[in-house]
């Protein structure tokens, strides 16, 4: 949902070329957030100039588009430099070159600015910049961020005689937005100083220098307006009453050759350093000279006054397809070992114990909870749907798994003594952070299971599980849901294991955790015949739809099969439980639709054979998932895809595979791209 991305030098010579180099690359990283355009500003070979550059289509459009730029001078140095780039997903106004970031204030582009998230009072501040003479340009929210501070930076001049500081200039452009953010300001007014700002959208800092760095902490400069007033009315604007402030990289009057790297997310930066720190709401962050401050845009006095300097534990490698022609088809094969990351150092498989250190603080609570409620959205919700039933078996308490996106609609009783256990990927996701701050209103306690250490989810509950799958950059997402199987189950078998009566099931579930990897790589190892049964079966040639039919734990297997071969394939999938079929579906089946059953041999499976048969009755012809040792005659006349069999509550981790598998394969022989799925973004921090 919108990549920005930046880079700062300070005291270290680098030509146009590195810089933009630089900016394509780190905005490619962060491609799988947003492909429908592309921009970046530099400086100019001036000190008031600022030349931007934007493009419809993916960063390698915009990259073309600036190779045949004839009178960029791409030799010329800087040694110090402040460049910035977006990678967009729309959301105000359609994919254009208007519409593209980064955005600006007028036309000699004094202020110019990068924006992920949504200005939800945009109208109102335009419609009063309009009133000031400004000429907007685009459809989008950002401009009026653009355009405001120039506004704000030239009524100060005017009517006080005097210019702003940077800092103070963003803080009050931003006292005056509404929605969420990540901002990054440039300004020919400031050469050689970027602000970037954050408030619900995630912006984390890389800081690169030869030297070791002194302080592994940043202290939070506040600043505190002495009136709050929050209207346009300048130059009545709140005085600042400015507090200390320090710099912190580098000694005090020593410069210190650095760089910096501001990314939206950590894959945008890891090529360049391992260090970072990660802002929070209404941090205001400030570079100049080569120092970083941290400004408050309000006081706070919940909020830590330190940012600890983190560092990141991924590697290049991770972000990278390697030998795979899509990230989509080797995050498909990285389940083997993301499975096992998962549960590296949690699970002891000698004396079978469960052991989830990010739950020790809390898991007395959780287990005098009086409910437990799950909440999420896409994928990660079907996850909550795979491990319901066995959360609620192995913990005895009622479960409710919710999708985030409806959750405020219902405005759902919640509890103190409620668990509410928020499932994201990205850990950024805006409808799962309403239903969390929603959920942290009523007093109930907060648990995350995400894969990104430092989001929002992540850092906003009280406790949690990283799945560690590793960085997810295919946009359909495959490895984070087997992985969120896991974290959920590994949760449910912490929570229970004070239940002596529960020890079977627990050692059952534990021996099939040991065995998944394995159980894994066998299950990739059908992905040629999954590939020929793409084209056979639910080739271009074959109907526009496909139904999946399961049951029991494989209901969400079904769902989220459907969801792949949609989101990717742009074919109608609908996963669909096969007790629901004499309801109404049974309708839709004849010889022509394509369908996909999946019935391993658990406790379902005469359910499942009644599904079979009303199926084959209509003249369905459904390829079957079923396990390798199933030799029912049952099958003789159909297709199957012979899957290894594990314990009930896991066997849907290891269906959901060839169900992955086929999904990629059907996109590729419709000729999409599966790693930028049409319409879509990874990462939807708008609600
Ligand atoms: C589908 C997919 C989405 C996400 C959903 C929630 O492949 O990736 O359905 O699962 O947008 O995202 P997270 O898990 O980041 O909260």
């Amino acid at each position: 949902m919108c990549g920005i991305f930046a880079y700062f030098n300070y005291l270290v010579e680098r030509d146009r070329r590195f810089i933009l180099d630089t900016l394509l690359v780190g905005l490619s990283r962060l491609e799988y957030r947003g492909y429908d355009s592309a921009g970046l500003v530099v400086d100019g070979d001036k000190d008031d100039e600022s030349l931007i550059f934007r493009q419809v289509g993916k960063v390698a459009a915009l990259r073309e588009k600036i190779a045949q730029e004839k009178n960029l001078d791409t030799e010329r140095t800087f040694v110090s430099h402040c460049g910035m780039a977006h990678t967009r997903w729309a959301t105000h106004g359609v994919p254009s070159v208007r519409n593209c970031h980064p955005h600006r204030s007028d036309v000699k582009n004094e202020f110019t600015v990068v924006h992920n998230g949504i200005i939800t009072n945009y109208k109102e501040l335009r419609t009063i910049l309009e009133k000031f003479g400004f000429v907007f340009e685009s459809d989008t929210d950002t401009e009026a961020a653009a355009k405001l501070c120039k506004y704000i930076y030239d009524t100060q001049k005017t009517t006080m005689g005097s210019t702003m500081t940077f800092t103070s200039l963003v803080k009050a452009v931003c006292k005056e937005l509404d929605g969420a953010f990540a901002l990054i300001f440039k300004s020919v007014h400031f050469p050689g100083e970027m602000v970037a700002a954050r408030r619900g959208s995630p912006l984390l800092i890389g800081v690169k220098t030869a030297k070791k760095l002194k302080v592994d902490f940043v202290d939070v400069d506040v600043e505190v307006p002495v009136e709050d007033d929050n209207s346009l009315m300048l130059p009545d604007r709140p005085k600042i009453r400015r507090t200390q402030s320090r710099s912190f990289f580098g000694e005090e009057g020593v410069p210190m050759p650095v760089e910096y790297i501001l990314a939206s997310d950590a894959s945008a930066i890891i090529e360049h350093t391992k260090k970072v720190l990660y802002l929070e709401d209404d941090d205001i962050a400030h570079i100049s000279d080569g120092d970083l401050h941290i400004h408050r845009l309000r006081r706070d006095d919940r909020m830590s006054s330190v940012r600890p300097i983190q560092t990141l534990e991924q590697e290049l490698a991770q972000i990278q397809k390697g030998a795979f022609s899509h990230f989509m088809l080797k995050e498909i094969h990285e389940q083997s070992e993301s499975v096992v990351n998962t549960m590296r150092g949690r699970i002891n498989f000698d004396d079978r114990r469960v052991v989830l250190g990010g739950l020790r603080s809390q898991l007395a609570n959780i287990r005098r909870s009086r409910r437990l409620i799950f909440i999420a959205c896409g994928t990660s919700y079907h996850s909550c749907v795979a491990t319901r039933a066995l959360f609620a078996e192995l913990t005895e308490l009622p479960v409710s798994v919710e999708l985030a996106s409806t959750f405020l609609d219902e405005q759902m009783p919640v509890f103190r003594d409620d668990c509410c256990l928020y499932v994201s990927q990205s850990g950024e996701t805006k409808d799962t952070l309403l239903a969390l701050q929603y959920c942290k209103e009523r007093g109930a306690l907060c648990l995350g299971v995400t894969n990104t250490v430092g989001s929002t989810i992540s850092r906003e509950t009280h406790c949690g599980v990283h799945i560690n799958a590793g960085p997810e950059i295919s946009v359909a997402s495959t490895k984070a849901y087997t992985s969120q199987f896991i974290a959920l189950t590994m949760i449910a078998l912490q929570l229970s294991d004070d239940n002596y009566a529960k020890l079977p099931r627990r050692n059952e579930v534990i021996d099939g955790l040991f065995n998944l990897s394995n159980d894994i790589k066998k299950t990739l190892a059908l992905e040629p015949q999954l590939k020929a049964l793409s084209k056979s079966e639910f080739g271009t040639d074959k109907s526009q739809n496909l139904i999946l039919i399961g049951r029991g734990f494989q209901t969400a297997t079904v769902l989220e099969g459907a969801l792949k071969i949609k989101e990717v394939s742009y074919i109608h999938a609908e996963g669909i439980n096969a007790g629901e079929l004499k309801h109404g579906p049974l309708a839709l089946i004849d010889e022509k639709m394509p369908i996909i059953l999946v019935m391993p041999k658990d406790r379902h499976y005469s359910d499942s054979e009644n599904a079979l048969k009303q199926v084959t009755a209509r003249y369905g012809n459904p390829v079957v998932v079923c396990n390798e040792d199933d030799d029912t005659a049952l099958f003789s006349n159909l297709k199957t895809i012979r899957v290894p069999r594990t314990v009930d509550a896991l066997q849907a981790i290891i269906n959901v595979v060839p169900l992955q598998i086929l999904s990629y394969y059907m996109a590729i022989d419709r000729g999409f791209d599966p790693d930028s799925p049409r319409n879509l973004a990874k990462s939807v921090t708008t609600a």
